[in-house]
């Protein structure tokens, strides 16, 4: 494939409630270190055609933020760009986790993103919850603010089951952000599914880094991946964020980077067919 001819489109879309994304989209969190670099991925990002970028406002090193970086980057915002963000967690401004926000912290954090992405309201916000216990409270204190017409859309983040069913008796629930790869167990392939069924999109973290989490890509890649990955001419790393987005076309890839080559590479993976043999091989590790 040529560098020219690489693009989202070979992955598809998906509507978020009324907002139409490629199901290849970009994950921010990556993205505070060189200024410059950031910038240039973003944009190329958007070139690229990437139209669903997921932040926080708590993805921020000392003297870059993300939410600050793609402001930058890309304001005046084209009209079909889709920016999630999510709310819950919270930092103070040296960088310490600060406790999980009660609902009527919200709108501070919602408004937070506001300021920094330069925007009046936002398309998605993610309630990331925190435990298993009931998320209800708070997803009623984001309904507010959406029926205030300062949220478009609203999801939900690191769910169980119950708590999206939870939500959903408060308000409509476009996706669910979760972490989902290769490897996952079985009760994370179940509600990939029952999401779909339901239309709800899936949007999987982690799905390149997997069990290296915040540390990133694995030291030594597994034997069934890489054997996967000779066969197409791909890196582990495009076959792990195909295998995901074959799980159905509600799964929607953010895939993290602070790396132009590696963002083609990912753009790239939209593309990778794996056979329903591959597939299977590459579920069951
Ligand atoms: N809701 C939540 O709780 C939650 C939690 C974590 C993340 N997220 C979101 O999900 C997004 C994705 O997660 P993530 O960025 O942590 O993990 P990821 O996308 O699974 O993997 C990112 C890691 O893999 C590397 N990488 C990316 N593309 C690569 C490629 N083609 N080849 C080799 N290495 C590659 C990146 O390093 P390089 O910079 O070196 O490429 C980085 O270390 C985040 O950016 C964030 O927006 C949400």
């Amino acid at each position: 494939m040529t560098a020219e001819a690489i693009t989202v489109a070979a992955a598809g879309t998906w509507t978020l409630g009324d907002l139409t994304v490629n199901r290849l989209g970009f994950g921010a969190m990556r993205l505070t270190g060189d200024r410059a670099s950031s910038i240039q991925v973003l944009r190329r990002a958007v070139e690229l055609g990437v139209n669903h970028i997921d932040t926080a406002a708590f993805y921020f090193s000392p003297l870059r933020s993300a939410n600050e970086l793609i402001n930058r980057a890309l304001a005046p915002y084209p009209d079909d760009l889709v920016i999630a963000t999510k709310v819950g967690p919270g930092r103070d401004p040296s960088g310490t986790w600060l406790p999980w926000a009660t609902p009527q912290q919200l709108r501070g954090q919602v408004e937070e993103n506001l300021r920094q992405l330069g925007r009046d309201h936002l398309d998605l916000v993610n309630l990331r919850a925190y435990g298993a216990g009931p998320i209800g409270e708070h997803f009623a204190a984001l309904a507010e603010l959406r029926d205030a017409g300062l949220i478009r859309h609203l999801g939900v983040s690191n769910v169980r089951p119950e708590q999206l069913a939870g939500a959903q008796a408060i308000a409509p629930v476009v996706c669910v952000q979760n972490r989902y790869g290769i490897g996952a167990p079985a009760e994370a392939h179940e509600f990939v599914r029952a999401c779909g069924q339901q239309g709800v999109a899936f949007v999987p973290f982690f799905a390149i880094a997997g069990d290296r989490r915040e540390a990133g890509t694995r030291g030594t890649e597994d034997g069934a991946v890489l054997a996967v990955a000779r066969a197409h001419g791909a890196t582990a790393a495009q076959v792990r964020l195909a295998w995901t987005l074959h799980r159905g076309p509600h799964v929607l890839a953010i895939p993290g980077t602070g790396k132009v080559d590696h963002l083609v590479e990912n753009v790239a993976a939209g593309a990778l067919r794996l056979t329903p043999d591959e597939q299977a091989r590459l579920g069951s590790l």
